[in-house]
C-alpha cells in the first residue's frame, strides 16, 4: 500500500517523523513535500496530495500543516477527497469507519509525535463499515 504524504512549513517535522514511522512499518510513501521549514502556502500541497490519490498515485493521504485544518479545507476542494483532521485516535477511528476519509490531516503544532503516530495507527488499522454509511459517503461523493 501506498501513502501519500504532503505539508507545508508548519507541518514539515511532523511530516518527517511520520514518514520513518510509516517506513519502518512497510508502507510505501510518496513524498510531496514540502521539504524544508521554509514558508509556503498550504493550499497548493492539499491540491497536489488530493489530485495525487484521485489519480490513484498512492491508495490514501496524510497531510499535515500547523493545525491540519487549512490543508484539510484545500484537500476536501478536490473531488472525491474526504480528509478528516483528527486531535485524537477517536476521531481518526470513526474518521475511516464511517466517513471512510481517503486522506487524515494532522497538525504539525498541536500534536507531539507519538500523539500523532498514535492517531495515525489508529486510522490506518480501522475499516471502514459500508452499510448506511456507503450511503452516507456516496451522498458526499455526488456533491
Ligand atoms: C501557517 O502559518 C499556518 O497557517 C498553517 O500551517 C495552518 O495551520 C493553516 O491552517
Amino acid at each position: 500500500m501506498k501513502i501519500a504524504l504532503a505539508s507545508d512549513h508548519g507541518g514539515f517535522t511532523l511530516k518527517e517523523e511520520i514518514e520513518k514511522h510509516l517506513i519502518e512499518r512497510g508502507f510505501e510513501v510518496l513524498d510531496l513535500g514540502t521539504h524544508s521549514e521554509e514558508s509556503v502556502d498550504y493550499p497548493v500541497y492539499g491540491k497536489c496530495i488530493g489530485e495525487a490519490v484521485m489519480a490513484g498515485e498512492a491508495d490514501c493521504g496524510v497531510a499535515f500543516c500547523g493545525t491540519g485544518v487549512g490543508i484539510s479545507i484545500a484537500c476536501n476542494k478536490v473531488k472525491g477527497i474526504r480528509c478528516a483532521v483528527a486531535t485524537n485516535c477517536f476521531m481518526a477511528e470513526m474518521a475511516k469507519k464511517h466517513n471512510d476519509a481517503n486522506i487524515l490531516a494532522l497538525g504539525g503544532r498541536i500534536l507531539a509525535p507519538a500523539e500523532a503516530v498514535e492517531i495515525l495507527d489508529r486510522w490506518l488499522d480501522s475499516t471502514f463499515e459500508g452499510d448506511r454509511h456507503a450511503r452516507r459517503v456516496r451522498l458526499l461523493d455526488e456533491m
